[in-house]
């Protein structure tokens, strides 16, 4: 799909994303705008070299690293853009080495992403997708005492791990649910040990690096309560997953709330049979609002610097 064909910038868009703003502010501004509509969810690095062809001013989303960002500066590229805040798909080193500028989306998702940790710190812990499938099984036949008997949040300790912008207002939403004569905890200042020992409910909210892959470990897991929650809405090999799945085994009563996954779209071999688990596919920031939100923020960095100003979202900033 062109827009404004005749744009003096060429963009490349490996997805068609949300609402129309985007468009215009590219279309409108010079570019001529290409929106690949593929429809296989993951390019492969051959469909991109393709896209990016002879000449390609700037490039929107995918996993990149050296060859497609100097296949990028060959074509003349000298931007690209993430449409996410998370940027560990994209080698900045190699962007740097060529020259190419990249940008990201902070800031949108923020709440969305927030709003999702909650309702599934809310859901794992009132069993609500076990509870729902019990339903439409056709197996409910009638109240009983101890039919989906969950933790009630209200009082608890919540821990948020990787107190950035989504952990603090993740915290501040667990605050305000759980608000009660014992208001819920965040453990800003205590060390990660002492948050996954103390809390009912565990978020993780850290950046994913060579220091938080598989930090969530069987060690660690072990020093959790039997109890607990824990909530992953960051990059799926923060926890080792594999380990994830033994330790729900074994605890039937230690409950998550997954949005990522290790090997991303897969889940580890057993994870699916576990009614402890309940997982939802990457979906922490898709709101109608965030969405068109990254969308427009992804098309204002590569414009940003086709017109010579900084690039919105910045990494190395
Ligand atoms: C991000 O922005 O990093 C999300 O994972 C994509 O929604």
């Amino acid at each position: 799909e062109v827009w404004n064909p005749s744009g003096k910038y060429r963009v490349v868009s490996t997805k068609s994303m949300p609402g129309t703003r985007w468009i215009r502010l590219l279309a409108d501004n010079d570019c001529r705008l290409e929106i690949c509509t593929e429809t296989k969810t993951i390019l492969s690095v051959d469909d991109i070299l393709a896209l990016i062809g002879d000449r390609c001013d700037v490039q929107l989303t995918e996993e990149w690293g050296e060859v497609l960002f100097s296949a990028l500066k060959r074509a003349g590229g000298t931007a690209f853009s993430n449409m996410a805040v998370g940027y560990n798909n994209v080698d900045v080193e190699a962007a740097n080495r060529n020259g190419i500028a990249v940008g990201n989306t902070p800031g949108v998702l923020t709440e969305t992403t927030a709003e999702l940790a909650a309702s599934l710190s809310l859901a794992a812990a009132r069993r609500i997708v076990e509870a729902d499938q019990f339903m439409r099984a056709g197996l409910y036949d009638g109240w009983l005492p101890h039919l989906f008997v969950g933790n009630l949040l209200k009082g608890q300790t919540v821990g948020v791990i990787g107190a950035g912008r989504i952990g603090s207002a993740y915290a501040r939403m667990m605050f305000l649910k759980a608000n009660g004569e014992q208001p819920v905890t965040w453990k800003r200042a205590a060390t990660m040990e002492d948050v996954l020992r103390e809390a009912d409910v565990i978020s993780l909210h850290p950046v994913l690096d060579k220091t938080t892959y598989h930090l969530i470990n069987p060690e660690r897991l072990a020093i959790m309560k039997k109890e607990a929650v824990l909530v992953n809405a960051s990059r799926g090999p923060v926890i080792d997953e594999v380990a994830l799945v033994e330790h729900l085994k074994a605890n039937p009563m230690f409950r998550v709330g997954l949005d990522v996954f290790e090997d991303e779209p897969y889940m580890k071999p057993g994870l699916a049979d576990m009614k402890n688990a309940v997982v939802v596919p990457h979906i922490a920031s898709a709101s109608k609002w965030t969405r068109e939100g990254m969308a427009t923020l992804a098309a204002l960095n590569v414009l940003g610097k086709i017109k010579g100003y900084p690039v919105w979202g910045n990494p190395n900033l």
